[in-house]
C-alpha cells in the first residue's frame, strides 16, 4: 500500500505562520509524523507541498495507479478551488481532507469546502496530530475494503 500526502499554499510557512492558530510545528514535522504513522502499518507515504493550484491538480491527476489513497490539506484552495475538487473526483482514489485548525470556528468564508464532498472524510481541529489521525483513518478504510 502506498499513500500520498499533499499540502497546499502557505503550509511551508508552518512554524512561524500565525502560531496562535496553527501552532509552532513545521511542515517537516507534519510530514515526518505522517510518514512514521504510515510506516507503523507497513505503508509507504510520499509527500508533496505546493503553493500553486495547478501543481496540486497535476499531482492528484498523476496519483491514479501509483497511490492507493491521498491525504490532503488543500489550505486556502479548500474554499475556492473547483479544479481541485474535480481532480479529486476524477482520481477515483479515496481522499481524506485535513485541516490543522477548526475552520468552523473561524471566518465564514472558511466554512465552505469545495473539496470535502468528494472526499471520504474530513478531519479538522486536531493540530499536528490530525496528520497522524488522517493517515491512520485512510489506512483503516483501505484495509476494510480489501
Ligand atoms: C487550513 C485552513 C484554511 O482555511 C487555511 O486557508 C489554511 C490552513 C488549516 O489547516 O487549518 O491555509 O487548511
Amino acid at each position: 500500500m502506498k499513500l500520498l500526502l499533499l499540502n497546499g499554499p502557505n503550509l511551508r510557512l508552518l512554524g512561524t505562520r500565525e502560531p496562535d492558530i496553527y501552532g509552532t510545528f513545521t511542515l517537516a514535522d507534519a510530514e515526518r509524523l505522517a510518514k512514521e504513522t504510515a510506516e507503523k502499518f507497513g505503508v509507504a507515504l510520499d509527500v508533496f507541498q505546493s503553493d500553486i493550484e495547478g501543481e496540486l491538480v497535476s499531482a492528484i491527476g498523476a496519483a491514479r495507479g501509483v497511490y492507493d489513497g491521498i491525504v490532503i490539506n488543500p489550505a486556502a484552495y479548500t474554499h475556492t478551488s473547483v479544479a481541485l475538487r474535480d481532480a479529486i473526483a476524477a482520481s477515483g482514489l479515496p481522499v481524506v481532507e485535513i485541516h490543522i485548525s477548526n475552520t468552523h470556528k473561524r471566518e465564514t468564508f472558511r466554512q465552505v469546502s469545495y473539496t470535502a464532498s468528494v472526499c471520504i472524510a474530513q478531519l479538522q481541529g486536531f493540530g499536528l496530530n490530525g496528520y497522524a489521525l488522517a493517515v491512520e483513518g485512510l489506512i483503516n478504510y483501505l484495509n476494510m475494503k480489501k
